[in-house]
């Protein structure tokens, strides 16, 4: 399976941080918060990826990570989504780079303790549809909200005022080729974006969506709070990427 990682935005809840450079090149602990979601792919052993990345500084990601090599990136693509269409749109640009195979997705800003390795085994031999990965958290209205019933995921609501649940839907995707036919069929939400959590829902009408539920901590850092609770949980609570993007002295950096 290929990945692909969405860097885009102009990460307005981040301002004045991100007036002069992409939010996902802001640091986390000890590196650039890319370096996260990328570490992620690489763990559950995907090294082929496509960044898609968006506004005024995305020339710096190609400075910061060039061919990918020094990280462990077989091969690294980059795009760039022209406005601020959504998730599901900058998903949309990954359709050539995906080639008919399923593609794991996560977002630039989602860090997570540990690895994502097992369930995209198990979803590497999915017939068909999707999967998502959630995680119970104590602010649902902040997400997309999964309700469960059993093995099933019957719906998400993206940032409900009354939560179903505590399940917020992380941003870590796994979809097979027709995530690209939904998404040109999702219309545009209140804000003017095509919503990932439309996308999922139409998997789910389809009765062709599966789930796990997350181990170890999960965060996004798309605000103050939630950049401060990531550095605050990478630096104390030893995510298991501590080791691996790191660049190491005198070597370029690798997870092997
Ligand atoms: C996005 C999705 C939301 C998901 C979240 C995970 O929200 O729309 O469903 O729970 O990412 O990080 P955003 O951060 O764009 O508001």
């Amino acid at each position: 399976m290929k990945g692909v990682i969405l860097a885009g935005g102009l990460g307005t809840r981040l301002r004045p941080l991100t007036l002069v450079t992409n939010k996902h090149l802001l640091p986390i602990y000890d590196r650039p918060m890319i370096y996260y979601p990328i570490q992620c792919l690489l763990n559950a052993g995907i090294d082929e990826i496509l960044l898609v990345t968006g506004g005024e500084h995305a020339g710096d990601f190609l400075k910061l990570l060039g061919n990918g090599k020094s990280l462990g990136i077989k091969e690294l693509h980059y795009t760039y989504q022209e406005g601020e269409g959504g998730i599901a749109d900058a998903l949309s640009l990954a359709e050539d780079f995906a080639d008919g195979g399923k593609i794991v997705v996560i977002l630039g800003d989602n860090i997570i303790e540990r690895n994502i390795a097992r369930a995209a085994e198990d979803f590497s031999t999915q017939a068909t549809g999707a999967k998502i990965l959630l995680k119970e958290v104590a602010d649902p209205e902040r997400f997309g909200v999964a309700r469960v019933e059993g093995e099933r995921v019957v719906e998400i609501v993206e940032k409900p005022e009354n939560p179903a649940s505590r399940l917020a839907v992380t941003g870590i995707y796994m979809y097979d080729n027709t995530v690209f036919q939904i998404v040109r069929g999702v219309n545009p939400s209140d804000r003017g974006e095509l919503e990932i959590t439309d996308v999922n829902n139409a998997y789910i009408k389809r009765s062709d969506m599966t789930y796990e539920t997350m181990a170890g901590w999960w965060t996004d850092a798309g605000t103050f709070q939630s950049l401060y609770r990531a550095n605050q949980m990478v630096a104390e609570g030893g995510a298991n990427h501590m080791d691996a993007a790191a660049p190491k002295a005198g070597k370029a950096a690798s997870i092997a």
